[in-house]
């Protein structure tokens, strides 16, 4: 484990976090039924799912398209090192946790800007004995800091997994696309990239009714089409592995989605739509839900 940014002064680390304000990381932890979030989080997450009632099949998906994507390059691939940007808050399971579990040597590297990811970052420092984890305070639009710092830890030389899980709709226009040509063009042969990214293709009217709301708190919120999206991979000359770019629930779909335990129909029906989140199967999803795609791609 290493983490010099968690050295950092806690009175500063304190100055940058704003509670006032909804941010994509703590709405997204909303979501995925954590706890690390406040107020104005919880009021944009509940207009985003008064927007679109099934809106956290989209978050939860999204996640589990991640869980699906890191194992195939970590057991099937044989990756062992990742460089995952936009992290997002601790949770179950972070990408170490996925990809030590077929190689307890596996390296990664998080990276996000949020404060709030980065006061909680430790739990992303647990790494097995033989393996390492990083954490970078920085931002996706400062590739070439990003790419220094993880060398650091990963070796370039080597194939590295990196990870853009719906990270890219906060950034507008061509910027992501030069964003992701610089990072990729940094990475060794045999490399991959894992990506997904919202979209208003699938099912426009709940996710650009999300959007507003979204929009509507400062957020920047881009919904990439299909050829978007597949932009990421053939700009780069990647080949997309199969099934190519899907909504992610139809990214190798394994069925293994973690059922949560249900509490007592008593105490959940006394819960509001927000922490009923938490008790929700998602295997229940349909087209009808999902706005999000997928994909893999490799470097020859
Ligand atoms: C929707 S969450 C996704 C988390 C995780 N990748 C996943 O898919 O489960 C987006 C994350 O990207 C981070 N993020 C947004 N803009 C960023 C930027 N410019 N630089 C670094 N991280 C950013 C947010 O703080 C948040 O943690």
């Amino acid at each position: 484990m290493t983490g010099d940014a968690l050295a950092q002064d806690p009175e500063e680390l304190r100055k940058r976090i704003d509670s006032s304000r909804a941010h994509p990381a703590r709405v997204y932890d909303v979501f995925l039924g954590g706890k690390d979030h406040y107020p104005a989080d919880r009021d944009a997450a509940a207009a985003g799912l008064a927007a679109n009632p099934r809106g956290y099949l989209d978050v939860r998906h999204n996640r589990d398209f991640l869980r699906r994507a890191v194992t195939a390059v970590a057991a099937e691939d044989g990756i062992r090192q990742f460089l995952d940007i936009g992290t997002g808050l601790p949770t179950s399971e972070n990408v170490h946790q996925i990809a030590q579990r077929a190689h307890p040597d596996a390296r990664v590297v998080y990276v996000d800007n949020d404060p709030v990811v980065l006061a909680h970052a430790r739990a992303l420092l647990v790494s097995s004995p033989e393996g390492r984890t990083d954490y970078l305070d920085a931002d996706l639009r400062d590739p070439a800091r990003i790419l220094e710092e993880a060398a650091k830890t990963l070796d370039f030389d080597r194939p590295v997994a990196l990870c853009l899980v719906a990270v890219l709709h906060f950034v507008p226009d061509e910027e992501a696309y030069a964003i992701v040509r610089e990072l990729v063009g940094a990475l060794p042969s045999g490399s991959r990239l894992i990506l997904s990214h919202l979209t208003d293709d699938l099912n426009p009217e709940n996710i650009r009714a999300v959007q507003r709301t979204y929009t509507d708190r400062g957020f920047t919120f881009v919904l990439r089409s299909h050829a978007d999206v597949e932009r990421f991979f053939t700009d780069n000359s990647l080949t997309l592995a199969e099934p190519s770019v899907v909504p992610v629930h139809r990214w190798r779909p394994d069925r293994a989605a973690p059922v949560p335990d249900r509490p007592d129909a008593a105490y959940l029906a006394g819960l509001d739509d927000i922490e009923k989140i938490r008790y929700r199967d998602i295997n229940d999803v349909t087209d009808a839900d999902i706005n999000v795609y997928g994909g893999l791609g490799v470097k020859a």
